[in-house]
């Protein structure tokens, strides 16, 4: 019975090592940040005016540039002490989301990164939107 109990031992262990290393390497991969569908298609209904654009502006200098950098390009003076590098705003695979996923990612959070959800209003996030969809891409 014991040596039975043995075989079993032995012809599992590579089955959990597999399994164990395929959770760790998906893990590396698959690091991208899904939004819900639903929120991908939420309305915006803060206008992108100069002046809306200017209030977005003094929020995103004050919640936001000490990471992502004034320009959106993730060198803020708090930038290169995460564990997680700051998102880039000015890249293509930025511009490419709507303004629902950024949305989104904002009011969540992420890693280094707090939730907003509380710490501004609704409109206030969208203003933010506004704002790094107007930083210019390189
Ligand atoms: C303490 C540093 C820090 C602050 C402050 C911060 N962020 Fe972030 N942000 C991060 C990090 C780190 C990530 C990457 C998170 C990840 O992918 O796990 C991130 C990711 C993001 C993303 C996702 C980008 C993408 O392409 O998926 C958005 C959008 C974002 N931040 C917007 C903001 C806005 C707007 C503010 C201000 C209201 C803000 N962040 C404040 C650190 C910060």
């Amino acid at each position: 019975m014991k040596t039975k109990m043995k075989h079993i031992e032995i012809a599992l262990l590579p089955v959990l090592i597999f399994i164990f290393f395929s959770f760790t390497l998906k893990g590396k991969q698959n690091n991208e940040w899904k939004t819900p569908e639903y929120c991908k298609k939420l309305q915006n209904d803060v206008p992108c005016t100069k002046e809306n654009l200017l209030l977005g502006k003094a929020l995103y200098r004050k919640h936001c540039n000490s990471c992502h950098g004034e320009k959106g390009e993730a060198d803020g003076i708090k930038a290169t002490k995460l564990d997680s590098p700051p998102a880039k705003f000015v890249v293509e695979s930025f511009c490419q989301q709507t303004d629902g996923e950024i949305f989104y990612k904002i009011s969540q959070g992420r890693g280094d990164m707090g939730s907003y959800k509380k710490k501004l209003s609704k409109e206030d996030r969208w203003l933010i939107v506004n704002y790094v969809r107007s930083l210019e891409v390189k």
